[in-house]
């Protein structure tokens, strides 16, 4: 039975950058509700009603995963672990955005599926790609174009958990693996969620926030086997899972088992755990509304370091805007002279925006803390702060 625990209130897209605020641009900006369920039965943390996802990946999108370094080195890290441990001939990515991961592989033996054209575009000139939503039928078609044996190593970061038909995903993924091909996917882990209370990790394209025990269970059903578990740092803590065919040879690793007992042992298969979890994120709110206005009556200029799609969420469900906040900076071109979805905040570069006048940056972008801290050392020299939510409102 699927319960709802945390209501987050009418939310914009989190992709939606204004390009103006005109009327006929603020009359259009669409809004749904968002609210956040636990299935009582399958342990799985989901949006209770999701947005289509033609709606969101669309010509336009505008995140860029190798606009990060700690992004960028992640992917070659990982690229590499797994040519040299699994020495796939056919390699697979389901969502790969810029192709930050698949141009660590040779190109021969490459496979993109990106559902956003502007992205797919730039795949295409080194690499066969597909420019379609990865589904049942997507599937199919590109099993008739491949040697039967199947593909070897399909690799999805931060894609499944924004695809609303787990059916279609992976009766797709099992229709296309090899006999002992294997599955890896990175996604947010709820685990980290919770005990971080970074709730903003909830917006429209996170459909689902998987646990360890929920993946466990879900694999199952389509006649797969989750084997082993990373817990990697990106993304503000993500698990990265290894699945493989139920008849494959993979052993299950000591890891999984361990991280198994730590998630049951923290009860991420009681409700009671996520009702715990939406006090605080209440009281998050009432922290950061609290904090903002005493920064104000003392005439501190604020900003937000980072136009995120989790700050979206932040903003919208504290109603932060520019009674608050000056302005975001980011450094993503396509975000730069935009304005932040539902609050209306204008995006600057941080090449303006980061100078003297400023006393305190909400770290939007908390998960790349260490690289903006690192990068940021003038501002924090001449007495700049930073603000952060996670795991509690502090300021840095
Ligand atoms: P993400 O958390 O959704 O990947 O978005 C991170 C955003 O933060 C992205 O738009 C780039 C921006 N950013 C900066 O503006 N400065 C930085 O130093 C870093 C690391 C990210």
């Amino acid at each position: 039975m699927k319960k709802i625990f945390l209501k987050l209130g009418k939310q914009p897209l989190a992709n939606s950058f204004l390009p103006n605020l005109r009327k006929k641009t603020l009359n259009n900006e669409f809004f749904y509700n968002l609210n956040i369920c636990f299935d009582t039965k399958k342990f799985l943390v989901s949006i209770t009603k999701p947005v289509n996802p033609k709606s969101q990946y669309t010509d336009k999108y505008a995140h860029r995963a190798s606009e990060s370094k700690t992004m960028r080195n992640a992917f070659k890290k990982i690229a590499h672990k797994l040519n040299k441990k699994y020495n796939p001939k056919l390699v697979m990515e389901i969502g790969s955005n810029d192709g930050v991961f698949l141009k660590n592989f040779n190109s021969k033996k490459v496979i993109a599926v990106e559902p956003c054209k502007n992205l797919a575009k730039m795949t295409k000139k080194n690499f066969k790609t597909y420019d379609e939503f990865w589904n049942l039928k997507l599937a199919n078609k590109i099993f008739k174009k491949i040697n039967e044996k199947g593909i070897d190593l399909i690799f999805s970061a931060n894609t499944i958990s924004h695809i609303p038909n787990l059916d279609q995903t992976f009766t797709g993924i099992r229709k296309i693996l090899s006999k002992n091909g294997i599955l890896v996917i990175e996604d947010p882990s709820l685990f980290e969620v919770i005990k971080n209370n970074s709730y903003d990790q909830f917006y429209d394209e996170h459909v689902y926030v998987f646990s360890t025990i929920s993946i466990d269970n879900l694999v199952k059903k389509y006649g797969l086997r989750l084997f082993d578990v990373d817990k990697i740092t990106t993304h503000g803590g993500s698990n990265r899972y290894y699945i493989c065919k139920s008849e494959a040879v993979f052993k299950k690793s000591n890891k999984l088992n361990n991280m198994i007992k730590k998630e049951l042992k923290f009860k991420l298969n009681k409700f009671i755990t996520y009702k715990k979890f939406a006090k605080k994120v209440i009281k998050s709110k009432t922290d950061i509304i609290k904090l903002f206005k005493k920064l104000k009556s003392k005439n501190r200029k604020i900003i937000s370091y980072g136009a995120t799609y989790k700050s979206t969420t932040i903003f919208n469900y504290c109603k932060i805007n520019n009674r608050f906040l000056d302005y975001v900076t980011d450094t993503t071109k396509n975000k730069q002279g935009k304005f932040t979805p539902g609050t209306h905040i204008p995006i600057i570069s941080p090449d303006i925006g980061i100078n003297n006048s400023v006393d305190f940056a909400f770290l939007g972008a908390w998960n790349f803390k260490k690289e903006i801290l690192n990068k940021e050392k003038n501002y924090i020299k001449r007495g700049g702060k930073f603000i952060t939510h996670v795991p509690r409102i502090k300021i840095i």
